[in-house]
Parts: C-alpha cells; structure tokens; sequence
C-alpha cells in the first residue's frame, strides 16, 4: 500500500504527537511506500512569522529523523518543495462546491467565535487533498479530527474521476492508534493548544519538572486507586515494559504509594525511551548539510511522483494538448 501522511510544524512535537502519529509513521515505514512531508503550507495559515516558520519546518524534519524515520525506506520531504501540489490545488478548487468547504470544522469553528478566516483556511481542505491525490495514496493516517478532510478528498476525486477521467486514486483514512489522546500536564488531551505539552526533545531535566508538577487526586497514600483513571499511570503506559507498567498497576490497587514515587518513575522511563533520538538528533543537528540532502532527495522522489499525477490531469481537464 502507498501510505501518505503530513505534519504541520506549528510547534515543537510532543509526546501526544509522537504516540499519536509519528510513531505510527515509522512503523508503516517498514511494510509499505511511505510519503511524509512537513505540511509548512498549511501551517502558513496559522504562523505568520517567516523565521519561526523557516525554524520549525528544519526542527520537524529534524525530530522525525532522530525518532526513526528512515529516508532509505520513506520519503521525506517539505510539502512546499513540490510546487506540482499547489498546481493540483487550484485544479481542484475549480470543481469544489462551496457548500462542501462551509461544513469543515475548523472553518466553521473559527466562524462560530466570530473571527475573521481568509480564503487560506477555508480552502485548507482543497490542499489537503491535492497532497493526498498528488501522490496516489491509497492510505492516509490520520487523528479523528481529520477524518472529515479525508471524505472531502474523497469527494472531489470521485467528481473528478466521474466528470473528466479515471486519474485519481481514492484514498482511505487510517485512524491513527489507540493513544488517540495522551493526556497532558493537567490531564485533559496533550496539545500545544492548552499549553499542557511535554516536548519530545525538551531538556529532560525541564520534563522532570513538568512531571513533578503535575496535579494528582488529594486521596490518602493508603487508599488502594484505579491506575486506569489516572493520567500518570496512562502516561507511564506508554514508557514502561510490559513488566513495568504491570507492576506499577498493582502498586496502584495495593494503595500505600505516593505520587512523588510514580513521577519520578515517569520521568526516568521518558527520559529512557528518547535518549537515543536524543542524541541521534544532536549527532543530526549538527550535521546540516545531510537533512539537507535528505529533503532535497525526498523533494525529488516526490516531484515525480506529483507531476505524473499533474500530467494525467492536465491531460484529462485539457490543460494541455494531447
Ligand atoms: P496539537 O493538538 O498539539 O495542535 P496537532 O493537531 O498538530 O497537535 O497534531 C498532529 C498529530 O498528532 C495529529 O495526527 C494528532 O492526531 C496527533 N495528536 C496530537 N495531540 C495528540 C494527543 N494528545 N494524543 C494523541 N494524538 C495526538
Ligand atoms: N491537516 C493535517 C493536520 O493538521 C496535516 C496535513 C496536511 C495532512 N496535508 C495532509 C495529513 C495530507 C494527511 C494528509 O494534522
């Protein structure tokens, strides 16, 4: 299968990001055709500083190296090194019937708080399917709130496909695991949104702060607890061995520990599980000219994948002569 995803580098990846895609992503490397970018496009609507923009697209490739992405095995790249998608877009947006745009969520949300969208963010979902169509995916994973994006692509291949030719592959959402919400420093979901993030790559001593500042539940040491209520024990789900994490459930239900002991047992297991992206990211960082070639082959590898796609567009909408 032809599994595509792509990441907006809006901010520092965290562990939500990392248990929820990015893991993910590196485990389909290894079974099928990967395509990853770092969709700084879409982020334009959000970030309007160039120099962060410029930062955090270099530290999301970055991150997703050091945790595993392997560029012999997928191809990386930065969705605005292939100018054939922003082509397929405007394509699209000829045959995208407003209606299908106005339900979006995140357009309609921003509506319904009274702020002002440009035309960039309610077209946001045209893009988002050139980036799938572009590359024939036949998977795309994704968390729950894009699901809806991946049925307006769907949508407009069919229209296309049924007004002009067969030249679009119809691509499936693949809801991204089980650790579809990891919670944060305050226990409500990890997002960079409620500022409750721990950033994969932050200095493990500032995790362990976060982590000992973390609000627990007032009951008595001795009470037993329910771990699978606890948001420390959830996090620790994701760090500890099979063994561990067992043992730390029957702490749980014997009662007689106290929090203190279960946060620093979260930040040595964190900081275990990324140490060596940790230092395989400092070996990267300072080895620019390889992350340059890295996306500057990704790029390529995409490019020709995208412009076949354009061609037989271009062909069946009569963009070009035949
Ligand atoms: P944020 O919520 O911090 O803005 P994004 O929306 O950019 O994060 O998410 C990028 C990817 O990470 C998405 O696929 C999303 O489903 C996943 N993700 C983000 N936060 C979490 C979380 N707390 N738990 C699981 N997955 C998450
Ligand atoms: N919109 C996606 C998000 O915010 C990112 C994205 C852009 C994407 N283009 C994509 C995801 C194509 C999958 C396929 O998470």
């Amino acid at each position: 299968m032809r599994v595509l995803s792509g990441i907006q580098p809006t901010g520092r990846f965290h562990w939500g990001n990392y248990f929820g895609a990015i893991q993910q992503y590196i485990d389909l490397q290894h079974e099928h055709t990967g395509y990853y970018f770092i969709a700084n496009l879409h982020a334009l609507t959000t970030i309007r500083e160039p120099e962060l923009l410029r930062q955090l697209t270099r530290d999301a490739a970055l991150d997703l190296l050091a945790l595993g992405l392997d560029p012999d095995k997928a191809t990386l790249f930065v969705q605005s090194d292939v100018p054939e998608v922003s082509q397929l877009t405007w394509i699209l947006m000829t045959c995208t019937p407003l209606g299908l745009l106005e339900r979006c969520h995140a357009f309609k949300e921003k509506k319904a708080r009274g702020l002002t969208a440009d035309a960039g963010l309610f077209t946001y979902p045209v893009l988002m399917a050139a980036d799938i169509l572009a590359y024939d995916a036949n998977w795309v994973p994704v968390g729950q709130d894009q699901v809806q994006h991946i049925e307006v692509c769907r949508d407009l291949a069919t229209s296309f496909n049924h007004h002009f030719a067969e030249v679009f592959v119809l691509p499936e959402a693949r809801l991204l695991s089980n650790a579809a919400k990891v919670p944060g420093t305050d226990g409500e979901k990890m997002s960079k949104s409620y500022d409750n993030t721990i950033g994969i790559f932050e200095d493990p001593k500032q995790v362990r702060k976060k982590i000992m500042r973390m609000p627990t539940d007032s009951r008595a040491m001795e009470e037993p607890k329910d771990p699978d209520t606890d948001h420390l024990y959830q996090l620790f789900q994701l760090f500890g061995s099979p063994s561990e994490v067992q043992e730390m459930a029957e702490l749980y239900r014997r009662g007689g520990f106290g929090y203190g002991q279960i946060k620093k047992s979260l930040a040595d297991a964190a900081e275990r599980y990324f140490s060596e992206a940790h230092a395989r990211r400092n070996e990267l960082a300072n080895r620019p000219d390889t992350v340059d070639d890295i996306l500057r082959a990704g790029a390529k590898r995409a490019r020709e994948q995208a412009s076949t796609v354009l061609e037989r567009v271009e062909q069946a909408c009569g963009i070009t002569a035949n």
